[in-house]
């Protein structure tokens, strides 16, 4: 079922439990949401669902910063958003074979903007002092509990977007020391030099570099790909990666990943069933291309550093899900 809800209702009114907690509960469309001490809950035509708070933070957390993402944000086997890159959909048990073979899955409609907005109000509003759902946890206070405070500036941050290349005359500033940008505890031994850069006479102005590795080092979130350069749809997204990625990406095109030091696991599944598909594991200097039809989780034992090279062309959604292009890149 598909409807077109423009209007999200942010209901004030609190349901008892909620209520005595302090914690305000929301609703769009058929969809409603609710958190107590531990969980947050889903209720939907059909059915319910609930979320560990922490895990159900995390992942709105992510939604609601990248803009909806690219393709499917999984906020786990049941709940998630799909970007049509205008509108959104929001949906429960929709890639999941079992909710599917009941016909318990359920989907809605809704403008990008007022989704987001709706999403924003309830982060913010269920987000307690001193829980940073960026961090990595062990960089973090708790989520649980009574309301109690708010974190609003922490979840202020949006990903960062280089227009061309960090560090180039009105792009984004290189990260130092006196920004407050410190190098991470686990990045201790990431050399913080800056190339040298020997441009032909006549070129000074065309030749651009930067040390990325120290760029990145002092990264303060977690599973958070920033661009740090971007030429025409080629986006080098850089992120460093500590305990888990918050959601399961479905992916609407093929993404690489370039895994710069240490070491990922990611889980691969049939995008729209969920069923394994593969286990990765990256090691330092390993590349893997993530095919068009599949989702994936990454976990990160130790703090890493990752590069997600995305295509941002827009076309090519509708071209991997016509059958046009081939969900992955290369047939050996
Ligand atoms: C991804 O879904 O491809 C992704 C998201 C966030 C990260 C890394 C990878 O930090
Ligand atoms: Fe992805």
């Amino acid at each position: 079922m598909s409807t077109t809800v423009s209007t999200p209702s942010t209901a004030p009114e609190l349901s008892s439990a909620a209520g005595k907690l302090g914690y305000q509960t929301f609703t769009i469309g058929k969809f409603h949401f609710e958190r107590d001490e531990y969980f947050a809950h889903i209720k939907f035509p059909g059915g319910q669902h609930l979320m560990p708070i922490d895990d159900f933070l995390r992942a709105l957390m992510r939604d609601v910063g990248w803009g909806f993402f690219y393709g499917t944000v999984n906020f786990d086997a049941v709940i998630g958003t799909i970007n049509h890159y205008g509108t959104v959909d929001l949906f429960a048990g929709q890639f999941n074979e079992a909710f599917r073979a009941a016909k318990r899955n359920y989907l809605e409609t809704f403008e990008a903007k007022d989704l987001k907005r709706m999403f924003e109000l309830m982060l913010d509003n269920w987000t307690n002092e001193g829980f940073d759902p960026y961090a990595a946890p062990d960089e973090t206070g708790k989520a649980y509990g009574p309301k109690h405070g708010n974190n609003s500036k922490a979840l202020k941050r949006e990903r960062i977007v280089s227009p061309r290349m960090v560090g180039l005359p009105g792009d984004l500033p290189y990260r130092t020391d006196e920004a407050g940008q410190k190098v991470n505890r686990q990045f201790a031994d990431v050399p913080q030099d800056k190339p040298e850069i020997h441009a032909e006479p006549g070129f000074e102005a065309e030749v651009h570099a930067f040390n990325m590795f120290g760029y990145v080092s002092r990264s303060d979130v977690t599973w958070n790909p920033s661009v740090v350069s971007n030429v025409q749809d080629s986006q080098f997204c850089a992120t460093t990666e500590e305990y888990i990625l918050p959601i399961f990406h479905g992916n609407d095109r093929v993404e690489w990943f370039i895994q710069v030091c240490d070491e990922i696991t990611w889980d691969v599944e049939d995008g729209k069933t969920g069923k394994p598909r593969a286990k990765v594991v990256m090691k330092a200097g390993d590349v893997a291309a993530m095919p068009a039809d599949i989702r994936h989780k990454g976990y990160s034992p130790k703090r890493s550093i990752l590069i997600v090279w995305e295509n941002n062309d827009g076309s090519l959604p509708k071209r991997y899900s016509s059958g046009e292009l081939k969900p992955h890149p290369v047939y050996f």
